[in-house]
């Protein structure tokens, strides 16, 4: 039994399966995340921590279980409803595109100018001040092909903040993030769930970053949940999957070669017929 959701839960997985077509890469997922809260999603490459993200925003559907955003089933939300509670949501993707036609301040002034109806001396405001705390103000009129990577990954994280939703889901914040601008990130994600009291969801293989900040850790794996708990919880676990992964060691249950598939015996072999 899942515990009752408090009022204070934005994000709920209420025994959760999920995948593409007949392949399913999780199950069993529960995970809640409430206001005010960080929480850490991690685990190994390919183990589904972008899948919960697209769970979570819709652009998957769950092969069973429950989604709830903000105490909202989304499997029962469609146009209009599901526009609505998207725009309650910030979302950094793991390949954040920018627009390459846009400007650095027009990127981040763009969902200001979608969603809300405020004047351009705030939108002037706002977007200064979003693109302040990642430390981009200076680089506002900039065009996209003129900055580097890393800063891309910075004004793409300022636009997911820029409409101070409840909820924020960041996919891999720290990528391409030299180590000072890792920790001002971190530390900017732990400081804006604070000041705006909205739940962030945390998805990283920076283990000493994230822990350092988050509220509560959930590690996925083999196609299921293998722990949860607070940082220090899980620093303190003797799992062998947590241990693996947390010191990271090459030896243990998480495997580093992606696993052979029927799909892959079949391409192989029909590549086989090709060279022979
Ligand atoms: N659109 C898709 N169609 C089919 N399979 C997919 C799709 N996207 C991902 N997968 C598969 O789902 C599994 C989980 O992928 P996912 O992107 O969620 O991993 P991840 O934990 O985010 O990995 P990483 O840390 O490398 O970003 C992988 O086996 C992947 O091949
Ligand atoms: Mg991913």
């Amino acid at each position: 039994m899942t515990p009752a959701p408090s009022t204070d839960t934005i994000l709920q997985f209420d025994d959760v399966a999920l995948g593409y077509g007949d392949f399913t890469v999780l199950s069993g997922i529960s995970i809640e995340a409430r206001k005010g809260q960080v929480v850490a999603l991690m685990g190994g490459s390919g183990s589904g921590k972008t899948t919960l993200l697209r769970a979570a925003t819709a652009q998957i559907v769950a092969q069973r279980g429950r989604v709830a955003v903000f105490g909202q089933d989304i499997a029962r939300l469609s146009g209009e409803a599901l526009r609505q509670l998207r725009q309650r949501m910030g979302v950094l993707f793991q390949q954040g595109a920018l627009f390459t036609d846009l400007n650095v301040f027009e990127n981040v002034a763009f969902p200001l100018r979608e969603h809300t109806r405020i004047s351009e001396n705030q939108i002037h405001e706002r977007v200064l001040e979003k693109l302040d705390a990642v430390g981009l103000k200076a680089a506002a009129h900039l065009r996209i092909s003129e900055i580097s990577g890393g800063m891309a990954r910075r004004v793409a994280l300022a636009r997911a903040i820029v409409l101070e939703p409840e909820l924020i889901l960041y996919d891999e914040p720290f990528a391409g993030l030299d180590p000072i601008s890792l920790g001002i990130t971190a530390q900017l994600i732990r400081n804006l769930t604070d000041k705006l009291g909205c739940a962030s969801v945390l998805i990283t293989h920076d283990v000493a970053e994230s822990f350092g900040i988050a509220d509560q850790v959930y590690m996925v794996g083999q196609g299921k949940l293998i722990a949860q708990g607070s940082p220090a919880e899980l620093s303190a676990s003797q799992d062998s999957y947590v241990r693996q992964f947390l010191d990271g060691k090459p030896d243990g249950p998480i495997a580093f070669h992606y696993p052979v598939s029927p799909a892959y015996t079949r391409w192989l072999e029909q590549r086989k017929g090709r060279r022979s």
